[in-house]
């Protein structure tokens, strides 16, 4: 049983939050040993409630307890569905059945997704962007957000308190000791987790973010609190907080920071790589390194949690099956499809019998517009490998050719 939190965080304003210590791999995918939170939020009003979002299908029961530790059945007016993945919307049915009068209020794009959900699409009343809705003396107004994360995503701004209901945007993952971002947890950590969110969930779809968060800049929009359906509460600095996002869904890079990651079957291209990060450690970058080896294997998440704010990326593989090592080439599509942006690439291979890893590294990195500033193959299987000097040689090529694409 997960355990859930319900704290009025200001007059009327609450985040029901319940504590999700079971997924070990959001969407299927994503590695989150760190876990992750649901959170819903419930405005309460003189003329009734307005609760936005909901958790995952297997909490539904228990977001029911959470809503009458507040409200009776009979208040609650509306639902908001900001957006309509199953991690928020799971639980809409059942809320609905608890609540007999409550309408259900999305975008236009959600009136589409809507029809699978039997009660919700007889009480479906579609927004429009920029509408509000005023209720007891409270002004909620919708903006559309389309991909953050899905077509059919929309804020919720509430205009009164100024505070911005976000759903995926903003988002973190982990569970959190505090509700707010300045409660019990390092800021950088904080944002670490947020990182890790957007990129992996909302990564291929960051050209959106940047026009959702220019829009919400022109709107004159500036919450004192941003409140995200996943992770913790932003009030120490919500305009920091957004101009990181926007920084992230830029894929603006770190000075100087290098992601490293290398498959090595039985330590010839680990061998190389480690030559290769300290002379890129001696010439002023900071690697961040990540190796597959018969040993180790990391997780994606971080890798590409590490690969948006990257200046440069430095991946190793031997061929394998006369192709590119299978895990190097996950991680490598994985990273263009959520974190390229004109990055540079450096490409280091091994090969015994015959040379292909790379090759098709060099077709997946230009084929999504990184500039590959060096590409290093070298035929070896002995246990020397290459001579010191060799590796050295190589290693300051490396080192040459980054230079010369842009100074760390
Ligand atoms: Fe948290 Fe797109 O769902």
């Amino acid at each position: 049983m997960a355990t859930y939190r319900v704290q009025e965080i200001e007059d009327g304003f609450y985040i029901l939050r319940v504590n999700d210590r079971y997924t070990n791999y959001f969407e299927a995918l994503w590695e989150i040993p760190e876990g992750i939170t649901y959170n819903a939020y419930l405005l309460k009003t003189s003329e009734g409630a307005v609760l936005f979002d909901g958790w995952k299908k297997v909490y539904s029961s228990q977001l029911i307890d959470a809503l009458e530790t507040v409200i009776g059945p009979e208040e609650l007016r509306y639902v908001v569905v900001n957006h309509l993945e199953p991690d928020h919307s799971g639980s809409l049915e059942d809320v609905l059945r608890w609540a007999p009068n409550a309408k259900v209020l999305g975008s236009r794009l959600a009136a589409r997704l809507i029809k699978a959900f039997p009660r919700a699409r007889e009480r479906f009343q579609a927004v429009g962007d920029g509408e509000a809705l005023e209720l007891g003396g409270e002004r909620i107004r919708f903006i559309y957000t389309p991909w953050l994360h899905w077509p059919e995503t929309m804020v919720s701004w509430v205009e009164t308190r100024r505070i911005l209901v976000t759903c995926d945007a903003f988002g973190g993952y982990g569970i959190p000791f505090g509700l707010f971002d300045d409660e019990c947890i390092r800021w950088e950590d904080a944002l670490r987790a947020m990182q890790k969110y957007v990129v992996t969930v909302i990564g291929h779809y960051r050209g959106w973010i940047v026009k959702a968060l220019d829009k919400l800049h022109k709107a004159g929009i500036k919450p004192r609190i941003i409140a995200p359906a996943h992770g913790l509460m932003w009030r120490k600095d919500p305009g920091y907080v957004m101009r990181f996002y926007e920084r992230l869904a830029r894929g603006t890079p770190v000075k100087g920071k290098a992601l490293v990651v290398y498959g090595s079957m039985y330590g010839t291209v680990e061998n190389m790589v480690r030559r290769l990060v300290c002379a890129m450690a001696r010439e002023g970058y900071s690697p961040v390194v990540y190796g597959f080896t018969d040993s180790k294997r990391p997780q994606l998440s971080e890798i590409l949690t590490d690969a948006i704010d990257s200046e440069v990326i430095l991946i190793a593989a031997p061929t394998y099956e006369a192709d590119l090592f299978p895990l190097i080439r996950l991680v490598a599509e994985e990273i263009c499809w959520k974190a390229s942006d004109g990055k540079k690439a450096v490409i280091v291979s091994s090969y015994g019998w015959g040379s292909m890893a790379a090759r098709r590294l060099r077709e997946i990195l230009e084929g999504c517009n990184f500039s590959v500033v060096e590409s290093i193959e070298y035929n070896s299987v002995g246990p020397a490998g290459l001579h010191l000097a060799e590796v050295e040689e190589l290693a300051k090529k490396v080192v040459e050719a980054l230079k010369k694409g842009g100074e760390a």
